[in-house]
């Protein structure tokens, strides 16, 4: 093991490995090749490229490298754990599914420790032993997280302060546990190479040997990952690639909401989303997820209407705010918050064409209140009609709803599940929804008190927003 060190380039988009610098990498990224020192033995070679199929279960060759007849290969029902959180549950599609590997990322201090404290409390007491293994925190400092979000603490709850993998390993083999959580991956390093916790070929060949832990000994794992400041997932690309889920927990600082949402899961949709507060004794689960973005459900106010996106299985309502104002230098300035921007110059531009709008010497500012981005184009008519509202001072005496997708022509396009959110609507108790046509048409059970408002162009949907 006396080798000397080798230097090699690493990018950390993608993890291809080039013995010298390039400016632009194979994958088209710039300048994202780092320097990294490896000790290059063949084992160490192996665990740098590690592929995902060779440890991937039943991909080690079990059928003797022929192929069986997929009708016939046995469909073991995975079994599912219980994190005892239901959105978390739900997130994950139906619970953790055994030997999966699962990264949750996040910026630091949005709460994922916290989230994770409170499931391995819930599966230690119902399943058996869990290990905590934190290369962030001391074990007092967890002690003290978990003396706050859990009323007790299960005996089969094990912690672990701990960056060197090997004595991770180690510790895994003496307590076998039945969920494993490593925080965070990027503190963590493998003693076979030299480079520095969090670089590209540490992370990577970490990543690898959770892996192979998580299916080999079918144990399930969380693997805490930060982000950096543009949101993307710090280290290279190829953690992504070798877990089964990916989940991002986002929120605003100063609200209390947080969302975990799925961009990747092998085992169910990436759809649905779970909500949480943040309070003084951990996350509380936010089941009534429907109008907890909205602050009132009062009659509008100048530059803000109501709107609705279907999350998964359920209808959020939100508010959207608008603000034009006239711009004082030479350029118009767009600002969006939570709104795509693209998106929103395009539905400002058919307000300019289709509605005679000016707005080439208005400032605009577009927000979604309460931290949640839709990538829905549901709210369409609602950013169009708030900047309307703003722009013309005009209030809408009514509590309304608009939702459907803008066209280029000025068109209104139909959205999904209208007939869900329009009985929801009614529920929370708005007077009026206006929606797209042909979606207004399709409704077959009439939502009681609430009047349902079919609109074919924008321009008709601004005449029944002033009431004509
Ligand atoms: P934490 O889980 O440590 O975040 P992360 O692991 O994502 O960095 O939580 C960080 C914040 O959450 C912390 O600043 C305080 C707040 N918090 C509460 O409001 N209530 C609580 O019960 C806990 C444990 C934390
Ligand atoms: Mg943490």
């Amino acid at each position: 093991m006396a080798k000397k060190p080798k230097t090699v380039f690493v990018c950390q988009e993608c993890g291809y490995e080039s013995p010298r610098w390039m400016g632009r990498c194979i994958c088209g990224a710039w300048n994202s090749m780092v320097e990294e020192k490896i000790i290059d033995t063949p084992e160490n070679d192996s665990r740098r490229r590690g592929s995902a199929v060779s440890s991937a279960p039943g991909g080690s060759g079990r059928s003797g490298g022929r192929p069986g007849m997929l009708k016939k290969v046995g469909s073991a029902e995975r079994d599912r754990i219980d994190t005892g959180i239901g959105e978390l549950n739900r997130v994950l599609g139906g619970g953790l599914v055994q030997g999966s590997l699962v990264l949750i990322s996040g910026e630091p201090g949005i709460g994922k420790s916290t989230l994770i404290i409170q499931a391995a409390e819930n599966i230690a007491r119902t399943c058996g032993p869990v290990l905590y293994v934190s290369g962030e925190e001391s074990e007092e400092q967890i002690k003290m997280r978990a003396d706050r979000v859990c009323p007790e603490i299960s005996d089969d709850l094990y912690v672990l302060s701990e960056t060197n993998m090997e004595n991770a390993v180690a510790a895994v083999e003496s307590v076998k546990p039945r969920f494993l959580i490593i925080d965070s991956i990027q503190t963590m390093y493998t003693q076979e190479l030299d480079s520095v916790p969090g670089s590209v070929s540490q992370v990577r060949a970490c990543g690898n040997m959770l892996m192979r832990i998580g299916k080999s000994d079918n144990i399930p794992i969380f693997i805490v990952a930060h982000v950096t400041k543009s949101g993307e997932l710090a280290g290279p690309k190829i953690v992504e690639h070798l877990v089964d889920c990916v989940l991002h927990f986002s929120g605003e600082r100063d609200h209390e909401v947080r969302i975990l949402r799925a961009y990747k899961n092998r085992f169910g949709t990436t759809s649905e989303i779970g909500a949480f507060h943040m309070e003084e004794g951990g996350l509380a689960e936010i089941r009534n997820l429907s109008g907890s973005f909205l602050e009132s459900t009062g009659p509008g106010t100048e530059g803000s209407v109501i709107t609705a996106v279907y999350e998964g299985s359920r209808p959020v309502f939100l508010e959207i705010q608008a603000l034009a104002s006239q711009a004082n230098v030479g350029f118009a300035r767009r600002t969006s918050v939570g709104v795509d921007y693209q998106r929103l110059s395009m539905i400002l531009a058919v307000l300019e064409k289709k509605q005679g709008m000016n707005l080439s010497n208005q400032d605009v500012y577009v927000n979604i209140v309460g931290g949640l981005r839709p990538d829905s184009t549901s709210v369409d008519l609602a950013v169009a009609l708030a900047v309307y509202s703003s722009l013309r001072g005009i209030v809408c005496p009514r509590r309304i709803v608009a939702v459907g997708e803008v066209g280029l022509t000025g068109e209104l396009r139909s959205i999904q599940n209208a007939e869900k959110i329009a009985l929801e609507a009614g529920r929370l108790g708005y007077e009026q929804i206006i929606m797209p046509q042909k979606n207004a048409a399709g409704i077959r059970r009439k939502p009681s008190g609430i009047e349902v408002i079919g609109v074919r162009t924008l321009s008709e949907a601004v005449a029944k927003f002033r009431g004509e």
